[in-house]
């Protein structure tokens, strides 16, 4: 690996999960949940994956760490293929690349204190209990909790609070990358923003390369270099944050962006909000052509047939056959 190579690289990476099986005992067709996502990214970046509920964005992390094979594709991480490799060989890989989850309370096992909670990670690499403790109160230091703390239980602690253990447990190995799964979806929002700042000042510091997933621009918008947006299974556009926010090129993160409210209280008066109709198709069945193409206000007759594939388009990459205004 060259210093100029991606942390991590992912190419043509598809789940495909089996059909429910009804009450009469037969399955339904296919779920293609993530079909073909491509994207570079490199250490201490952040990658912003955005995109409505069901678009795949939980299934993609998933994949990067592997707690879900991919059906096909392929995940580099430092130069290295691990998307095949055993799970006996991934283990010394496992410390580098850790993940945050949506729900601080659900993802902590309420039965183990503070201590262990966050220490569990460095007891599987080897590490004697005593050192994991010290590290553990190390880490809570570092994302604003209360080292004297470090014995009570995960619901002694709010919301908040329980989500930097859930980053203090990732932090553990001393990841390169962290992928953080809606990591502050579940928080009120008056907590959103410490968090937001607490990661960013973390991957500063710590030189952290993120893959930040959230189902709306304005969450990612503080922590993105780079901002990818997600439309049943596929990226539709991806490209640096700035250009994404300030010119968007595909009709759906048009829409995705209008909804964000501006600070401006002027500029928030005129903004436009495209309101986009219906729900997302389900990915068992996705409508032929553009799968955007039932909702977007700007299809046409080719968008019914043909499926736009990604290309460059005011330097960034967007799928769709007419991108702009
Ligand atoms: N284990 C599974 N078996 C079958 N289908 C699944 C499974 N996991 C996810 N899916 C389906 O795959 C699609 C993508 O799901 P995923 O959880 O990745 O979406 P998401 O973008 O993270 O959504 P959300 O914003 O609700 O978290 C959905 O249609 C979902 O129902
Ligand atoms: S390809 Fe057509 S339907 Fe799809 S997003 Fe572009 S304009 Fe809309
Ligand atoms: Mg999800």
């Amino acid at each position: 690996m060259t210093t100029t190579d991606p942390l991590l690289s992912v190419r043509d990476l598809t789940m495909t999960f089996p059909g429910k099986r009804s009450a009469t005992g037969r399955r339904g067709a296919p779920v293609r949940a993530v079909d073909g996502v491509s994207f570079d990214l490199a250490a201490g970046q952040t990658l912003g994956l955005v995109g409505e509920s069901g678009c795949g964005k939980s299934t993609t992390g998933r994949m990067l760490v592997r707690l879900l094979e991919p059906t096909s594709g392929s995940v580099t991480f430092e130069g290295k293929d691990i998307s095949r490799l055993s799970q006996g060989a991934l283990r010394p890989l496992r410390r580098n690349i850790q993940m945050v989850f949506q729900d601080p309370h659900s993802s902590l096992n309420p039965r183990q204190t503070v201590a262990r909670v966050i220490s569990d990670p460095l007891l599987v690499q080897g590490w004697s209990a005593a050192d994991a403790r010290r590290r553990a109160a190390e880490l809570m230091d570092l994302v604003g909790l209360i080292p004297e703390h470090i014995d009570r239980y995960p619901h002694e602690f709010s919301g908040g609070q329980a989500q930097r253990i859930g980053i203090a447990r990732s932090l553990a190995t001393s990841p390169r990358l962290v992928i953080a799964d809606e990591p502050v979806s579940a928080l009120d929002v008056s907590v959103q923003a410490q968090i937001v700042n607490l990661m960013e000042r973390l991957r500063t510091e710590l030189g952290l390369a993120y893959v930040f997933i959230a189902h709306d621009l304005s969450v990612v918008k503080r922590v993105s270099d780079r901002v990818a947006v997600m439309y049943l299974g596929r990226i539709v556009e991806i490209g640096a944050k700035h250009l994404l926010y300030e010119n968007p090129q595909h009709p759906y993160t048009r829409a995705l962006l209008s909804a964000v409210p501006l600070p401006d209280p002027a500029a928030e008066r005129r903004r436009e909000r495209i309101v986009l109709l219906g729900d997302p198709p389900s990915p068992a069945a996705p409508p032929p052509g553009c799968t955007f193409h039932p909702r977007c206000p700007k299809a046409q007759q080719l968008c019914r047939t043909q499926r736009p594939l990604l290309q460059l388009a005011a330097s960034r990459e967007v799928a769709c056959h007419f991108p702009g205004d």
